[in-house]
């Protein structure tokens, strides 16, 4: 009998991407993927740190998890991510019946530290290693046959903004060599993948060496996304999550010129309020934000624009919220994520006082009521209008397919195309979280 190994993923693609990769990891010592909590003989729990909510899941999901380690011993419980970097050893000892912790950059050696647990031996591993784990990683073996699919380029941020813990969790800026990245990329599209959304902390800050470089990093997210695009049978190209700093001229005409880069542009701006802006350290003001928008609009007039932002960062006075919400009103979201500031231990803004939790819950109430009337104008504007759709798998109804559209709106259509077609469909509905439509030519 196979080993099974369950995996709970939380917080961002990153971690997606991670669970994936550790999975296969896992795959080649003889572990199987389980759906089920309660058939797995290890369980590994992939968590976030950005902010106090996610990391607090960790412990109540290792605590639900004590009634089922308690009936079966040998049941073996990990923790990875960015709570596990953040925590390490600390999480041994506030929760002894975890037996292992792994931080982002020693995936590879997972394996290793598995065998331990199966030893009796309890091990820690939070090092920034020499090596890359993408060296000591298997080659995708059991990568998805899903036609869309996740592929980290570049990890880590060097930017600092003062509410953050990626720069802590996830370390300085990496970027992967390009010639690995199109192997992988070549070698998921070999297996189906029909779309890649390339990953990063700053994944427009990628700088990648190319092939037969000496480690020079003379690539670009740009040049990336171009020698990507000529790869037969790849037929989408989207990236996430941007800093509109790293934004460069050759990225946003790639946008006008290359057909497979999809319309749709993650690119958060945190507020609307240069006060706040210069004091999360963000380096860029709200009009330089709109302006960059207008020249993005410039180059891919359809562009739909997607954002994070916090609000109640401390200091935020109505006024500040205020530009905030004319910011918005100004780009005018597709999507977009909101989330109330959360002091995280060790970065710079967590020193300050915070906004009081009731005023910071209105505002963010106001901010999303405005985003969710934005998201769905934007999605009402789409009706009677022609659109691609990737298929991704069956609807909820009986002869129904659900796919992405260029501009990332779910849409579901009576239909017998198959997983990985691309079809245009006119869209014929909008309901609040997803579009309808009718094949227009296949
Ligand atoms: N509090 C609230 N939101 C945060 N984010 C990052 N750090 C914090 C924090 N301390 C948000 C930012 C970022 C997104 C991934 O999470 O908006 O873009
Ligand atoms: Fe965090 Fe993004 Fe700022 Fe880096 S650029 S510190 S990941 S919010």
């Amino acid at each position: 009998m196979p080993k099974k190994l369950y995996i709970k993923t939380y917080g961002c693609q990153m971690n997606v991407y991670d669970s994936e990769r550790m999975a296969e990891a896992m795959g080649a010592e003889g572990y199987v993927a389980t759906d089920t909590v309660e058939d797995a003989d290890m369980v590994l729990l992939n968590t976030c740190h950005i902010r106090e909510k996610a990391s607090e899941k960790l412990y109540s999901d290792l605590g639900r998890l004590r009634p089922l380690k308690a009936g079966k011993p040998d049941l073996k419980i990990g923790v990875a991510g960015c709570v596990a970097q953040a925590e390490g050893a600390e999480i041994l000892r506030r929760m002894p019946l975890v037996d292992l912790v792994v931080g982002p950059q020693s995936y590879h050696r997972l394996p290793a530290m598995a065998k331990a647990a199966e030893a009796g031996e309890k091990t820690v591993d939070t090092d920034f290693p020499e090596e890359d784990k993408f060296d000591h990683l298997p080659d995708r073996p059991t990568a998805s046959a899903r036609p869309t699919a996740f592929l980290t380029v570049q990890e880590g941020c060097d930017k600092f903004c003062a509410f953050c813990v990626v720069p802590y969790t996830r370390g300085a800026e990496v970027s992967r060599p390009a010639d690995r990245i199109m192997a992988e990329a070549r070698g998921l599209v070999e297996k189906g993948v029909r779309e890649i959304t390339l990953l990063g902390q700053n994944v427009n800050a990628y700088h990648g060496a190319g092939p037969g470089s000496d480690g020079g990093g003379d690539w670009t997210l740009a040049r990336l996304v171009r020698a990507l695009a000529k790869v037969d049978g790849l037929e989408r190209i989207r990236y996430t999550t941007s800093h509109p700093n790293d934004m460069g001229d050759d990225l946003i005409a790639a946008h006008g010129e290359e057909p497979k880069l999809m319309p749709y542009l993650h690119l958060p701006v945190q507020s609307g309020s240069d006060r706040i802006l210069k004091a999360m350290a963000r380096k860029h003001t709200a009009d330089t934000y709109l302006r960059l928008i207008e020249k993005i609009r410039a180059a891919r007039p359809d562009m739909m624009m997607s954002g994070d932002f916090i609000v109640g960062f401390p200091g935020e006075t109505d006024a500040d919220f205020d530009a905030t919400m004319e910011l918005i009103r100004a780009v005018d979201y597709g999507m977009a994520y909101s989330f109330k500031y959360s002091a995280r231990p060790g970065t710079p803004a967590a020193e300050k006082t915070p906004v009081p939790a009731e005023v910071a819950d209105a505002r963010l109430q106001a901010l999303q009521a405005l985003i969710t009337e934005q998201q769905r104008a934007a999605q009402r504007a789409m009706v009677g209008r022609e659109v691609s759709v990737l298929f991704e798998k069956p609807g909820r109804l009986p002869g129904q397919m659900v796919g992405k559209s260029d501009y990332l709106h779910a849409v579901h259509v009576r239909t017998d195309a198959r997983p990985g077609d691309i079809a245009k469909v006119r869209i014929t509905g909008s309901a609040p979280n997803s579009l309808a439509g009718e094949i227009a030519t296949k």
